[in-house]
C-alpha cells in the first residue's frame, strides 16, 4: 500500500461526526486507539451447529486471531450464511450464489483491510472464493480439514462412499438392520469435511493448486493440530498480504485455474470441480470450457490412489505428504511460476514437500492411470456438453447402447424404483429429467440415482445413468452428468421417452440419443416447460438468473469483474 490509507485507516480517520461514530462504537468492544491504527483483519466464520462439518470453526477462528494479534493486525470475526450439507433442503448447491454473495457483500461493506475465509463442507470453499474474487481484498482461506477415518470392527469407512455403499447392501437385503445401525454410530466420529476424494476435499485440496491457502491446507486431518497452526500461520500471513497488496486478482489467473485442473486429474477428484471452477473463474474474468477440463484430464495421469476412485483416504494423503507432495509429483505439468498467498511461487511452496511415497500418493513415473478419468461428452443429446468420471465407472459399461427408461422428475424416481414390476432390463439405460439448476432447483446431488430394486437383488449394482443433475464427489458408477442445456431449459434431454436408443461412447466423447431429427422436432413443438418451482423470494432469484453448469450455475448478474474498486466505494 503506496502512499494511500489503508480501508480501517481511512474509516477511523474520518472527519467530524463519521470518525468519531466509527471510533466510538468501535471501542465499545474494549478496542484502543492503538488497536484502531493497525491492519483490520476480518474473519469470515461459516460457524453453524447446522454444520456438522464446521463444529470445530470457533477454535480455529480463535487460532486465525492469535496469528493476526502476533503479526500486528486487529482481527475481527464475522458470520457468513454456512451451508450444512446434510442439513439443507432441497440441495446446498441452491443457497451456494446466496452464501457467495453474502461472503463479497460483507467484505465490501466492512471497511476491512484483509481476510480470513473460513470454510470446508462442499458448498463453503467454492461459495467463499467466489465471493473474495468479487470482492478483490487481501483474502486467505483455511480449509477446516478432513474427519478421521469412519471405522466399524476395525475396518476403515468412508463418508459418504460407503453411506451409499452398505445403504444398497440394505436395500438388498444383504446387511441386517442391527449391522446397518451400528455402522451408522462410527462412521462419521469426528468434527472436519467428508474424508474420502468427495467434493469437500477436493475443493479443499484445489486451494492449495489455485494459490489461495497455505501449503498443507487441503489435508490436514480437522483434529490435528496442525490444523490449528495452519490457521494462526494464515492469520499472520494475512496481515503481511495486507501490505502487500496481495490481492485474489494477482493469484487468481488462467494459469491457476489450470494448475487447479491439473490437481483435480491427478486427485481423480469431484465431478462438482467442473461446476465450481468455472463459476469463480467466471468472478475472474476467466473463461473455462469443458473442453480445458477433458484436455488436461487425459494429459494428467492420476497419481492419488484414494476413494471414490482409489483405496486409501484423506487421513493416509496427509500421512504421505499431502497435496504438497502431490504438487510436487506434479510440477512439470503444472505453472510452477504462478503466485500464490504466500508470496512465493507454487514451485517454491512445495520444493520441500516429501517424494510421493508410491503407495498413496503415485510418481509421475508409475500412475495409477495415465489420465486423470474425467471426460466431456457431446453429441445430440448434450450440445453443450455433459461429464462422466470414467475413472469411477464400470469399464465395461463405457462403450453403451441400450434402451431408456426414463423418469420424468424425482418424484417419478422415488414412486418407482422400488416397484418389483418396474419393466427394466441390466441392460437398460435409466434416464432422470428435470434435476438440473431449473428443474431440480439447484442441480441437485441425485445423478447416482439408485438401481432399481428389482434389479439390485439380482446382484445388479451399476448401469449407464444419465440426467441434467450434479452427484456427490463421493459417488461412483457409470453415471452422466451435467447435461446441458438441462431438461427444465428445453435441452434433448426433455425429449427423450422410454423405449428411445441411447448410445454411450466415452472414449469418442459421444452420448447420442437414437432418434432421428424429424421425430426430435416434433417432441419439442409439443415440449411445455415445467412449472417454476419459486413464485416469490430467493428461490425466485435464483430461477431468474441461475446458469447452466457449464458456466458454473452461478447468477448472470455475478459473473466478470466488478468495474468499482473496492476502496474507491463511497460510505455514506
Ligand atoms: Fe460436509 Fe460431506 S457433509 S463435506
Amino acid at each position: 500500500m503506496t502512499g494511500q490509507l489503508r480501508r480501517g485507516e481511512g474509516f477511523f480517520r474520518e472527519s467530524g461526526v463519521a470518525g468519531f461514530t466509527h471510533r466510538a462504537f468501535t471501542k465499545s468492544m474494549g478496542l484502543d486507539d492503538d488497536d484502531l491504527r493497525r491492519p483490520l483483519i476480518g474473519i469470515c466464520n461459516t460457524f453453524s451447529e447446522l454444520n456438522n462439518c464446521h463444529r470445530h470453526f470457533r477454535e480455529l477462528c480463535e487460532a486465525v486471531k492469535r496469528g493476526v494479534l502476533q503479526a500486528g493486525g486487529t482481527p475481527l470475526e464475522f458470520p457468513t450464511i454456512s451451508l450444512g450439507e446434510i442439513f439443507l433442503s432441497p440441495t446446498s448447491m441452491l443457497h451456494r450464489n446466496l452464501a457467495a454473495m453474502d461472503t463479497e457483500e460483507m467484505i465490501r461493506s466492512q471497511p476491512l483491510d484483509g481476510v480470513v475465509l473460513l470454510a470446508s463442507c462442499d458448498k463453503t470453499t467454492p461459495a467463499a472464493l467466489m465471493g473474495a474474487a468479487s470482492a478483490d481484498l487481501p483474502a486467505i482461506l483455511v480449509s477446516g480439514g478432513p474427519m478421521l477415518n469412519g471405522n466399524f470392527r476395525g475396518e476403515t469407512l468412508g463418508a459418504c462412499t460407503d453411506c451409499r455403499r452398505l445403504t444398497a447392501e440394505h436395500r438388498a437385503g444383504t446387511l441386517d438392520d442391527a449391522t446397518y445401525q451400528a455402522i451408522e454410530d462410527g462412521i462419521v466420529r469426528s468434527a472436519g469435511h467428508c474424508m474420502v476424494m468427495g467434493t469437500a476435499s477436493t475443493m479443499n485440496s484445489l486451494t492449495e493448486a489455485l494459490g489461495v491457502a497455505l501449503p498443507g491446507n487441503g489435508a490436514i486431518p480437522a483434529v490435528d493440530s496442525r490444523r490449528m497452526r495452519l490457521a494462526q500461520a494464515a492469520g499472520r500471513r494475512i496481515v503481511a498480504m495486507v501490505s502487500e497488496g496481495l490481492r485474489p486478482s494477482r493469484i487468481l489467473t488462467r494459469a491457476a485455474f489450470e494448475n487447479a485442473i491439473v490437481l483435480l486429474s491427478a486427485l481423480g477428484g469431484s465431478t462438482n470441480a467442473v461446476v465450481h471452477l468455472p463459476a469463480i473463474a467466471g468472478r475472474c474474468g476467466v473463461e473455462l470450457p469443458l473442453e480445458l477440463f477433458d484436455e488436461i484430464s487425459a494429459r494428467t495421469p492420476l497419481l492419488a490412489n484414494l476413494r471414490p476412485v482409489g483405496a486409501y483416504q484423506m487421513e493416509e494423503l496427509f500421512y504421505a505428504g499431502g497435496i504438497p507432495s502431490v504438487l510436487r509429483e506434479l510440477l512439470p505439468l503444472l505453472h510452477g511460476d504462478q503466485l500464490t498467498v504466500t508470496g512465493r511461487t507454487l514451485a517454491e511452496n512445495v520444493a520441500t514437500a516429501e517424494p510421493a511415497d508410491g503407495q498413496v500418493i503415485r510418481p509421475l513415473s508409475d500412475p495409477l492411470q495415465d489420465h486423470g478419468g474425467l471426460a466431456i461428452l457431446r453429441g445430440n443429446l448434450a450440445p453443450d456438453g455433459a461429464v462422466i468420471k470414467h475413472a469411477a465407472a464400470s469399464p465395461e459399461l463405457l462403450r453403451h447402447r441400450g434402451r431408456a427408461l426414463v423418469f420424468t422428475d424425482l418424484h417419478d424416481l422415488r414412486r418407482r424404483i422400488d416397484d418389483l414390476e418396474l419393466d427394466v432390463r441390466v441392460d437398460d439405460i435409466l434416464v432422470l429429467q428435470n434435476a438440473g439448476p431449473l428443474g431440480g432447483p439447484g442441480m441437485p446431488e441425485v445423478g447416482n440415482f439408485p438401481i432399481p430394486r428389482r434389479l439390485l437383488q439380482q446382484g445388479v449394482r451399476d448401469m449407464v445413468r444419465i440426467s441434467d443433475a450434479r452427484m456427490s464427489g463421493t459417488a461412483y458408477g457409470t453415471i452422466v452428468l451435467h447435461v446441458a442445456p438441462e431438461s427444465a431449459a428445453g435441452g434433448p434431454l426433455a425429449f427423450v421417452r422410454t423405449g428411445d436408443e441411447i448410445e454411450l461412447d466415452v472414449e469418442r466423447r459421444r452420448l447420442q440419443l437414437c432418434v432421428d431429427d424429424a421425430e426430435l422436432a416434433r417432441r419439442r413443438a409439443a415440449w411445455r416447460p415445467p412449472a417454476p418451482a419459486y413464485a416469490r423470494g430467493y428461490g425466485r432469484l435464483f430461477l431468474d438468473h441461475v446458469q447452466q453448469a457449464p458456466l458454473g450455475c452461478d447468477f448472470d448478474f455475478l459473473r466478470g469483474r466488478d468495474p468499482v474498486r473496492l476502496d474507491d466505494q463511497a460510505k455514506f
